[in-house]
């Protein structure tokens, strides 16, 4: 065990945050030998895994950091029509999927250069271009931080929603997941619906992709909209999709004809938050809040967060869902940047977007 880590490299927004224990698990025994110990028990801990997806608000965490780094894949069952694989929670996650896919097995591909580590993509079930980890997800297995009991989770147990599951919410930070079985299928079944994904294929001479083809063009169509971490500091989509009333909905089209909008559970409709974002500024709470528009250094009279920068943090300028980091900032910054853009889409559409990041 360490002490006083600056966690700089293990949270892609880039903040420093320095934790007083840290501690690295490259084996199960490890951790099971962790939780017997005094610091352990009196001091309060979090579990970091890839660090993509959490946002330090402090320059200090008084606790203990358990950084996972367990490593493995092995093969469980194999026939001709599916595989039943294991990844261990340390197993970077584009990798482990690049890797079943040049398998040639069907399943992870459309989760493809989605930034993590494997253990921490059931916690807010990681998804994108129309699938979601739950989809191929069989079960998992973790610690109890308490006991040390092990336990498995089948699928059904997870709760899984929509960037959720029961690690989020009824059994948050009780457990840690140490593997994930995963069941993928050997038959062709592409997802090509979501999206600009057979338009990029229509483009690039691929109507009938393969496997990787697929794979290949998910992780363009991602680079062209997603910033990359090694250049500059972010979280992916910073906020969820909020989930609204038909009835709103169908108000709010009568102002916005062009908002888009995709049918959710029980008729509720979903609408991208990058819309939403894209199309109010720091103009927006300036008048909500009645203090006009003049001019200020910082460009609060901007009528669009899309690509709104000050020195620190920003908004990513090809999409307005993620928030930036642009080095020499505090996890503050990006605190007040997300309470103005919360409180701007409150004011003009009446929508209350709720962040995806975790905050510490
Ligand atoms: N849009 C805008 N302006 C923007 C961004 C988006 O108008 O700046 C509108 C457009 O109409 C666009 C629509 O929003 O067609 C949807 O945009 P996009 O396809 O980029 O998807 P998203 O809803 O913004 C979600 C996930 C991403 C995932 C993509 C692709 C959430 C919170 N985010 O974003 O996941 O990669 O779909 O499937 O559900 C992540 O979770 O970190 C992440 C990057």
């Amino acid at each position: 065990m360490k002490t006083n880590v600056n966690l700089h490299p293990y949270n892609s927004f880039g903040f420093d945050a320095v934790a007083r224990y840290f501690s690295e698990i490259n084996d199960i025994q490890q951790l099971e030998d962790l939780i017997h110990t005094d610091v352990f028990k009196s001091e309060k801990h979090l579990i970091l895994s890839g660090g993509n997806n959490i946002l330090f608000q402090n320059e200090f965490f008084d606790g203990l950091v358990i950084h996972i780094n367990t490593k493995g894949v092995e093969i469980l069952r194999e026939d001709e029509n599916e595989v039943i694989i294991r990844a261990q929670a340390g197993e970077d996650c584009p990798d482990f999927v690049r890797f079943t896919v040049e398998k040639g097995w069907f399943g992870l591909e459309n989760l493809a250069h989605i930034p993590g580590k494997v253990g921490a993509a059931p916690v807010q079930n990681i998804g994108a271009y129309g699938m979601e980890l739950k989809d191929s997800f069989l079960q998992c297995e973790a610690i109890h931080l308490e006991t040390g009991e092990k336990r498995v989770f089948k699928k059904e147990e997870c709760a899984f929603g929509y960037r959720s599951s029961v690690f989020k919410n009824e059994l948050k930070g009780q457990f840690v997941i140490t593997s994930v079985d995963f069941m993928l299928h050997k038959q062709a079944d592409l997802k090509l619906d979501y999206g600009n994904i057979k338009a990029y294929l229509s483009e690039h001479g691929m109507e009938a992709p393969t496997l990787l083809q697929l794979h290949d063009a998910i992780c363009a169509i991602r680079d062209a909209k997603l910033p990359d971490v090694k250049q500059v500091g972010n979280a992916g989509s910073f906020f969820k999709n909020p989930v609204i009333e038909k009835a709103q909905f169908e108000a709010l089209q009568k102002d916005y004809p062009n908002i888009p909008h995709y049918p959710d559970a029980d008729g509720m409709v979903k609408v991208p938050a990058g819309w939403l974002i894209e199309h109010c500024g720091p103009s927006t709470l300036r008048q909500a809040q009645g203090s006009g528009t003049a001019h200020d250094p910082h460009g609060s009279e901007a009528v669009s967060w899309k690509g709104w920068r000050d020195e620190h943090v920003g908004v990513y300028d090809k999409q307005a869902l993620v928030l930036v980091h642009y080095g020499g900032g505090k996890g503050q910054d990006i605190v007040e940047l997300a309470r103005n853009i919360r409180d701007s889409v409150e004011a003009k559409f009446g929508i209350q977007i709720s962040p995806e990041v975790n905050f510490v």
